[in-house]
């Protein structure tokens, strides 16, 4: 019973019909920095407080019945960023992982990578080989976690291996559709979102899923990553649930 998941003194969950909700949401984890800034603390101490946030929402979207979540935890230009912080990132992506090995079982939630991976040690390709391999084995709601992930990456490696697909022998350029290429994306397989989330108040999609989110509502919120709440969830799904999508028709 879906009523279960909400108290009724909860005025952000009665805002959300549960029996439509999206299949599909992402979000861009974004304002870690700022929050610990905001605190006198180092910036990393935001992305340790955003690792449990995402924790949270990721469990709870699994309680509602949301097929997939796909968040944007790494991108292709955060590389750029000071050095520990880029280590501390990675640090706290290993310990994610394994304790995701421990429990990803017992809370039947599916982890899948996007982006491109080669570039990580050796240990965090294997665990996430290993979160891979056990997710093979369950049922429930798909995270998919974008690290080292960019949409133009992501557009040019389908677009190359179409290329030599068609090299070998094995695709034509002439037969290419939408869905063909689809099937070559990081995404191949996974419906588009029908709601993008943005916490930390920008207003851009930083490169994120720029194939997927033709048609993607656009929801963003000021509150930061960290402070990210189950309430938040509700407003952002109730704010999609009152647009009106055309998609290019008229109604
Ligand atoms: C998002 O938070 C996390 C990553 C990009 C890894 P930020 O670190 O970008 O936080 P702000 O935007 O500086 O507050
Ligand atoms: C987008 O946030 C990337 C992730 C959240 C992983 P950024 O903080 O990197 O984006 P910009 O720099 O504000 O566009
Ligand atoms: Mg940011």
């Amino acid at each position: 019973m879906r009523l279960a998941f909400w108290k009724k003194s909860d005025h952000t969950a009665g805002q959300v019909d549960f029996g439509r909700l999206p299949r599909h949401i992402a979000i861009i984890l974004d304002g870690n920095g700022r929050w610990a800034r905001r605190r006198g603390l180092p910036r990393t101490a935001g992305h340790k407080v955003g690792a449990e946030t995402f924790r949270t929402i990721a469990t709870y979207c699994r309680d509602i019945g949301i097929d997939y979540l796909t968040v944007y935890a790494f991108s292709t230009e955060n590389w750029k960023r000071p050095q520990d912080e880029v280590d501390t990132i990675m640090t706290l992506l290993k310990r994610y992982l394994l304790e995701a090995i421990e429990t990803m079982e017992r809370d039947n939630v599916r982890l899948n990578f996007m982006g491109d991976l080669t570039v990580l040690s050796r240990e965090l390709q294997e665990l996430a080989a290993q979160c891979n391999a056990i997710s093979a084995r369950l049922t429930g709601c798909q995270c998919n976690i974008c690290i080292n992930y960019g949409g133009r990456a992501e557009i040019v490696h389908a677009a190359r291996r179409f290329a030599e697909d068609c090299a070998a022998g094995i695709a034509k350029p002439e037969e290419l559709t939408e869905e063909h290429f689809d099937g070559y994306l990081y995404s191949a397989g996974i419906p588009s979102p029908e709601l993008l989330i943005r916490p930390g108040g920008e207003q851009r999609l930083s490169n994120f899923l720029l194939w997927q989110c033709a048609y993607t509502e656009f929801y963003s919120t000021e509150v930061l990553w960290p402070d990210f709440s189950k309430e938040d969830l509700h407003r952002a799904i109730a704010a999609y649930q009152g647009r009106d999508r055309r998609f290019g028709g008229v109604r």
